[in-house]
């Protein structure tokens, strides 16, 4: 069964969220956590760099890997994911930068790139506890609609919708929006052995009942989630706004 919170704002998300990082961490030190960018993510991170500096969780031994990236940006471009993980993450906690992975969307053969993503996934025992975001299409790291439920890590075709509602970080031109993306595949992401949805807006409240209510279906990827065995889904008021959550299901 699926778990969940409803939030009262942002704060408390990221709040939320950050007590199951730091609960994972305290369990496992040396643990894996899978993390997501974008913006519903960023509370759970500043709470994250919060507890750190105040010594309440201990990022020393910690393994991250994130998702996904864009095909064609370096690490130093301000709108790569691995940018965006140094300026809201890793450069504010004490985390040793060889323990920290995304793919890389600069590889000469890109093919290589995700068997060696996978392989290193693998080998730091799998992922403990991801985090997700939703798209507005249900889609969870770049795996968009129709997606193959077992992939690993594979390049896709941004859709065009995604790269419309990212098109904001790339001076409001969908064209400028990489067409193409490395990401974890569904098969990595149902291998985590815990997943956290973090869910925010209005605008993500009919998506979100589909994915979680509705039938399990390529072409909402987040109906996947439904097979999972252990998901906490924390949204706040709006982006539950269609779900009717049985009280046995909400902590
Ligand atoms: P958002 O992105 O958190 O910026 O809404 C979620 C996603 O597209 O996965």
């Amino acid at each position: 069964m699926i778990r969940y919170r409803i939030a009262d704002s942002m704060e408390d998300m990221g709040y939320r969220a950050a007590d199951m990082a730091a609960e994972q961490i305290a369990d496992k030190p040396d643990g894996v956590l899978g993390l997501a960018t974008g913006s519903t993510p960023l509370p759970l991170y500043e709470e994250l760099t919060r507890r750190s500096d105040a010594g309440e969780v201990d990022f020393s031994g910690v393994r991250t890997v994130n998702l996904d990236e864009y095909v064609g940006l370096p690490g130093d471009h301000p709108q790569s994911y691995r940018y965006f993980m140094q300026v809201h993450l890793f450069d504010h906690i004490p985390i040793d930068p060889a323990n920290t992975a995304l793919p890389d969307g600069m590889a000469e053969d890109l093919a290589d790139e995700c068997r060696a993503y996978d392989a290193l996934i693998e080998a730091w025992g799998g992922i403990d506890l991801q985090v997700l975001g939703i798209g507005h299409n249900g889609h969870i790291g770049f795996n968009e609609p129709g997606s193959v439920f077992t992939l690993k890590t594979h390049v896709v075709d941004i859709a065009r919708r995604t790269r419309i509602a990212n098109a904001r970080f790339f001076r409001g031109d969908p064209e400028r929006v990489p067409g193409q993306a490395v990401t974890m595949g569904i098969g990595n992401i149902m291998a985590a052995r815990k997943i956290v949805l973090l869910v925010s807006g209005r605008s993500k409240a009919e998506i979100l009942e589909r994915a979680l209510c509705g039938d399990v279906n390529p072409l909402v990827p987040a109906s996947v989630l439904q097979l999972h065995p252990d998901v906490t889904v924390i949204a706040d008021q709006q982006a539950a706004a269609c779900i009717e959550i049985p009280e046995a299901a909400m902590i």
